[in-house]
């Protein structure tokens, strides 16, 4: 197309476009579950440039820093991440030139670790302590690095109000928009809570109908749950997050982590998307759900990373088999129409 701009004119707006978040697409999954007609659509927010929702949340986050001044040109900004909100702040604070410090445990996730170096972060790692709450050993380390650097700040993810309103002002919005209308269910995965948060902060300012349904892992201490051994990142956490005391999803679905494996498998053989273990969650929270739900009740989901970091774990059926209790069951549940219908 024609439009008498010059290339350079023509780039000045999209040339920014790299330095946040996305609004992304919503996709209508077909196939999923076999035969049932419940319509069910997915935010494909894997799409962000860092790869997960965390984008969003980065954004918001760092945004918040400087407009209070906490965070000076030139800064430091650490974070206990493992993994996404790190790779999303490594980014995007190499492009606002601040030095990140993300404070990572064993679990991290090994390529999500070189990403952040390789957009100019620093990893600073924690070994698992005797209780086995890598959750609260990473906060203390982030505790220790403010107090040896008075320039530095965290953006505090686990209580900042930033985090959930990013998700009030984007995810929810963009999505309702998408679709046209609010949806009857959502489901998101938690682990700070800042999803979920920030969605129920927009159903419940707009009036909106949505059942909020938020999705945690077996072994998470969230909302009650026992703590327990989980291999696999991205949800759940291992203490009752600050943010987690004002959230009040409808629902809360606690999934083991071989239906994670293969609420994945699933996703990626049915409808093509190569998702990460908490979208995994999300896919099995809705296949408990889908005997209970009408034809006409409409379903979305927040697909909140892509499946490539999960290549060794998720969908590797020798990793799968060696580490994750009921693995072979796992795998072979994915030759079912519903394999979750009739879980508790
Ligand atoms: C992979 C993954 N799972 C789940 C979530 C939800 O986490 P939170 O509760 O911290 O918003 C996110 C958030 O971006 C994510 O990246």
């Amino acid at each position: 197309m024609v439009t008498g701009k010059t290339i350079a004119e023509r780039d000045a707006a999209p040339s920014t476009l790299h330095g946040g978040y996305l609004p992304t697409p919503v996709s209508r999954l077909e196939h999923l579950f076999p035969g049932s007609s419940t319509p069910i659509h997915a935010k494909l927010d894997q799409l962000q440039l860092s790869g997960s929702t965390k984008e969003r949340t980065a954004g918001f986050l760092l945004d918040q820093l400087e407009r209070t001044g906490a965070l000076q040109a030139g800064g430091t900004v650490v974070e206990s991440t493992s993994g996404n909100l790190g790779m999303a702040l490594a980014r995007q604070c190499t492009l606002r030139g601040y030095t990140f410090v993300a404070v990572v445990d064993e679990r991290a996730n090994v390529a999500a670790c070189q990403t952040i170096e390789a957009y100019g972060g620093r990893l600073e790692r924690v070994e698992t302590p005797s209780d086995g709450n890598r959750l609260r050993a990473r906060v203390d380390r982030v505790a220790q690095l403010l107090a040896d650097d008075p320039g530095a700040v965290t953006t505090h993810q686990y209580a900042n109000p930033a985090n959930p309103a990013a998700h009030a002002h984007s995810t929810m919005p963009e999505l309702v928009e998408a679709l046209g209308a609010p949806p009857d269910h959502l489901y998101v995965a938690m682990s700070t809570t800042g999803t979920v948060l920030g969605c129920q902060q927009a159903i419940t300012a707009a009036g909106w109908h949505t059942r909020l349904v938020g999705v945690d892992a077996e072994g998470s201490a969230l909302f009650g749950g026992e703590p327990g051994e989980r291999k696999l990142p991205g949800l759940g956490a291992g203490f009752q997050t600050a943010l987690s005391e004002r959230a009040h999803p409808d629902a809360v679905v606690r999934v083991s982590e071989a239906d994670m494996v293969t609420g994945c498998r699933l996703l990626a053989r049915r409808e093509g998307l190569l998702a990460g273990a908490s979208t995994g969650a999300i896919v099995a929270a809705i296949g408990r759900d889908l005997p209970r739900l009408g034809a006409h009740e409409s379903v979305a989901m927040l697909i909140h990373d892509g499946g490539a970091a999960y290549l060794p774990t998720v969908f590797d059926d020798g990793w799968v088999t060696a580490e994750i209790a009921g693995g072979a069951d796992a795998l072979a549940a994915v030759h079912d129409v519903n394999p979750f219908s009739g879980r508790p």
